[in-house]
């Protein structure tokens, strides 16, 4: 089941998707999250840091597995998302070095490197809460459209859309890796909760598939509508074009 929260701004979204997170954490110090990098859940863990700065919550035991990574980068590549994440979250929280787990963009055989990560991910049995942005092709993690979808961790290369959308972290599109290590949309639908944000209309052509009825690999999100327990956050000028039909949450 999917339910849609309406936010006023990008800010009360994030707040929002923090004090879940802590919530979660509080009730289960061991609480295994799912990660993701990408411009929308920057607001999101500035806020995890404010509430850790002011002893709101504790990492210590928190565990933590990210969605995707490029391949060819070097975890001190400014564009990998390990440093984004190191940057942003991991080096400003005391979450603890042996709890991170991270797909290896840099590797000498692809198949090992999934195999290493999708072993991490079923030893861990359920990640908790699944954090999620959206492509505005409708990827989820890496998981780009294509005629099937790939459930286990696996290499993918990039559509045109993504690395036309991704080059503006880049001097330039040529410089955007061609392919990526992501978690597969099996690996995503074993979460307890998804959390999906999105903050740009840009993405609202692939949020409406996923409140279209319709399963369909060429627009990953939409296996969605198959969970149990996803929460889609939203700022008002998103909701607007939404075809969303039930009652929305409005904060
Ligand atoms: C990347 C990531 C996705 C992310 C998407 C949207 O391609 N692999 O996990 O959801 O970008 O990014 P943004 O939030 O910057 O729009």
């Amino acid at each position: 089941m999917i339910q849609l929260a309406i936010f006023e701004d990008y800010q009360s979204l994030s707040r929002q998707a923090a004090k879940h997170i802590v919530d979660l954490i509080r009730k289960k110090p061991n609480a295994v999250l799912g990660l993701a990098t990408g411009s929308t859940p920057l607001g999101l863990y500035q806020e995890l840091v404010n509430m850790y700065k002011e002893s709101k919550v504790d990492f210590s035991n928190v565990v933590t597995f990210n969605l995707d990574e490029y391949v060819g980068l070097p975890h001190d590549h400014p564009q990998s998302y390990y440093y984004f994440m190191r940057q942003h979250l991991f080096s400003k929280v005391n979450i603890s070095t042996a709890n991170i787990h991270f797909p290896r963009g840099l590797f000498e055989d692809a198949g090992k490197a999934c195999r290493e990560y999708e072993q991490q991910l079923q030893d861990i049995g359920r990640i908790d809460l699944q954090i999620l942005g959206i492509g505005s092709n409708g990827h989820i993690g890496f998981n780009e459209p294509a005629d099937r979808m790939t459930l286990e961790t696996h290499i993918t290369e990039l559509t045109r859309k993504t690395i036309t959308d991704n080059a503006r972290f880049f001097h330039d599109s040529g410089e955007v890796p061609r392919k990526a290590i992501t978690m597969g949309i099996g690996n995503i639908m074993r979460a307890r909760t998804i959390l999906l944000l999105a903050n740009n209309d840009t993405k609202t052509a692939a949020l409406n598939a996923m409140f279209s009825g319709v399963i369909d690999p060429n627009i990953p999100a939409s296996i969605l509508q198959l969970h149990e327990n996803v929460l889609v956050f939203v700022n008002r000028e998103v909701a607007k074009n939404l075809k969303y039909r039930s009652t929305a949450l409005v904060n």
